[in-house]
């Protein structure tokens, strides 16, 4: 069983698609196992976007995710990391895939509404950069999986 990290950025928060984006990962059949609606720190921020310091749009991803609440989650299922990528759709909206969020609502490539984790060490990683082991609900779903 996988967990990921997902985080709809301060656009999504501001554009109302919370409910919107949650919805097509309940849909899909993964587990919801930790959520918050939070402000970003300039510190998590930078951790969680390691891998691109020094890059051009480097500064701009920081002040744009730290420019307001985003919706951090965790979800859970198998091969969540990989399902919860394809959903979420490629990183310039214009390459993503008809049917993907990013497709669906994003424009830009910086405000791309969404972050997946794009393997199981980010994920475990990302995971334990916003989220406390007590803040997370293991659970039983009680719908059996071939339902
Ligand atoms: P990246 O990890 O490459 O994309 P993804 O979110 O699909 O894993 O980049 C992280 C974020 O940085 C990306 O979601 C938006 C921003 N970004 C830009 O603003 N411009 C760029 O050219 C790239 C590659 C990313
Ligand atoms: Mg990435």
């Amino acid at each position: 069983m996988e967990r990921t990290y997902l985080m709809i950025k301060p656009d999504g928060v501001q554009r109302g698609l919370i409910g919107e984006i949650v919805g097509r990962f309940e849909r899909k059949g993964l587990k919801l196992v930790g959520a918050k609606l939070m402000n970003v720190s300039l510190e998590r921020a930078e951790r969680h976007y390691a891998e691109h310091k020094g890059k051009d749009f480097y500064e701009m991803l920081l002040k744009f995710i730290t420019a307001g609440p985003v919706f951090a989650m965790v979800w859970e299922g198998d091969q969540a990391v990989g399902l919860c990528r394809a959903l979420i759709g490629k990183t310039n909206a214009l390459e993503a895939a008809p049917g993907t969020i990013r497709s669906d609502f994003a424009i830009h490539t910086n405000f791309n509404l969404i972050h997946g984790s794009d393997s199981q060490d980010n994920a475990e990683r990302e995971i334990g950069i916003f989220f406390t082991e007590e803040e997370l609900v293991p659970y039983d779903k009680a719908i059996q999986v071939w339902i």
